[in-house]
């Protein structure tokens, strides 16, 4: 009987949670997987929830009301193609299938005119959360026809975080645009964890214990800072490995791994001709923290100043606080200019405010600083960057004595901030009223004609000059 008011396949962690999820909100949930003892042991484990396991993939599609909602949580890439195209002939006209893995958005566009052309619906989502925001309420950013999104509006908004009263869903724009949020989402994820990273190796150099440094992100997480990502690396810090006594931290190997979304944002940056240098910096960071065999190489290859702190403790914290908050400032101003770019260029008409207000609640970045990006896009809808608004331009001008102290302290000292460094010489990049861009435009010019303005005639009047011939 046709009874479900939702399916989902792919019962690993994410699915699983999701699934519970749902149905705690009053929904029946048909489920499949691949693998149906999976099924089977999942749908035992939770008995008297209105939960239906399919053994196969027809008895799964029989079991959905229509229009049939069917969420995939498979890995991105060949298997939610795979998916589709297995449900594709059990399904009807107007169905719907919902991607809510990380796929890349051009995968999710390719996806979405290939299910209309088959009389299908469509939804690429970007779901953020992990496990616990997957069961309690992830946020939760669906692309796709504003038609559709209508459809599985109930559903989203019973199951997405709420912040206010607020639920961390919104109808993100067409096509592709749900994924393309997700993917800088988790851009500015990989920003805010390196640049904590930084702060805690900052601490580490300078003799701070372990539990020293989880009582300094707890207490950041009552302030201005206060996020998901300082919250557990307070937590995290705190951890000790119950056989040793030793903070689990320090036990775990620095190779850091990634499966690939913050290296799309760098592509679709260059692609655009949009500045992420704080991402990009994080993304670095991990591919260098990976190389470690190499690293362990160069350690004892390549010399450096030996860091030693001996400072004012307190001041130490102060200034690393405001190099965090300067610098998340700079890597968010440079993620929602990329979205800000990409909006335009694709027509996906974005709203940056209400973007960062569903990423208040629910996903890894969620922060409290994010209402503030929320005020200052409803202040100023057409805001270039977020560097501009009243707010932010007064923390980097509050901040910015302490956040050079840190990059040239660090930089002195021989400890690495790319993050911290990547984002103040984006700052004063960006605010530089002249760049050397003049001698490169000469350098051009020079060997390979390719003109230049001139600061005394009209903007557009090209110029060139007869350079003098270098021999040898
Ligand atoms: C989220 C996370 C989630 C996942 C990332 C981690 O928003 O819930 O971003 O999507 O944890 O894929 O990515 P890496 O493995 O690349 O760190």
């Amino acid at each position: 009987m046709s009874q479900s008011d939702f399916g989902l396949i792919g019962l690993a962690v994410m699915g699983q949670n999701l699934v519970l999820n749902v149905e705690s909100r009053g929904f029946t949930v048909s489920v499949y997987n691949r693998t149906t003892a999976t099924t089977e042991e999942f749908v035992s484990r939770h008995p008297g929830k209105r939960l239906i396991g399919a053994k196969t993939l027809e008895e799964f599609v029989g079991s959905l009301k229509r229009p049939r909602k069917i969420q995939i949580m498979v890995k991105a890439g060949g298997p939610v193609d795979a998916v589709i195209e297995q449900l594709i002939p059990l399904l009807d006209p107007d169905d719907i299938i919902i991607d809510g893995g990380n796929s890349l958005y051009t995968d999710t566009e390719r996806r979405d005119a290939y299910l209309a052309s088959k009389g299908l619906r469509f939804i690429g989502a970007g779901v953020s959360g992990g496990e616990e925001g997957a069961r309690k309420g992830p946020s939760i950013m669906p692309g796709g026809p504003a038609s559709t999104w209508e459809v599985m509006k109930p559903i989203f908004e019973s199951i997405a975080a709420k912040v206010d009263g607020e639920p961390c869903v919104i109808h993100i724009g067409p096509g592709g645009a749900g994924h393309y949020v997700k993917m800088i989402h988790n851009g500015i994820e990989y920003g805010d964890m390196q640049l904590i990273c930084e702060a805690y190796n900052i601490f580490k150099h300078a003799g701070f214990t372990t539990a020293e440094m989880a009582a300094i992100f707890n207490e950041w997480n009552e302030g201005d800072l206060q996020s998901y990502l300082i919250q557990i690396t307070g937590k995290a810090l705190e951890q000790k490995d119950p056989q040793t006594g030793t903070p689990v931290v320090e036990l775990i190997v620095d190779k850091a791994g990634q499966k690939g979304t913050g290296q799309w944002t760098l592509l679709n940056a260059a692609e655009n001709a949009v500045v992420i240098s704080t991402i990009n910096a994080a993304v670095e960071a991990r591919i260098l923290s990976s190389q470690r065999a190499q690293r362990l190489v160069a350690s004892r290859e390549l010399s450096g100043p030996v860091p030693a702190f001996s400072g004012d403790r307190a001041a130490l914290v102060r200034k690393v606080h405001d190099a965090l908050y300067a610098s998340k400032i700079i890597s968010y101003a440079q993620g929602l200019d990329l979205i800000k770019t990409m909006g335009e260029k694709k027509q996906w008409g974005l709203d940056l405010g209400r973007i960062a207000s569903i990423w208040r609640g629910g996903c890894i970045i969620r922060a409290r600083f994010l209402n503030r990006i929320t005020d200052a896009y409803r202040a100023n809808p057409g805001l270039v960057n977020l560097m501009l608004d009243p707010f932010f331009k007064n923390i980097l001008n509050t901040t910015q004595q302490n956040w050079r102290e840190v990059v040239a302290e660090a930089t002195l000292q021989g400890i690495p901030v790319p993050a911290f460094s990547a984002s103040l010489g984006y700052y004063d990049s960006y605010r530089a009223e002249r760049l050397p861009a003049n001698l490169l435009q000469a350098q051009r010019d020079f060997f390979g004609a390719h003109t230049y303005e001139r600061l005394d005639k009209p903007e557009g009047e090209m110029f060139h000059t007869d350079w003098p011939e270098v021999i040898g």
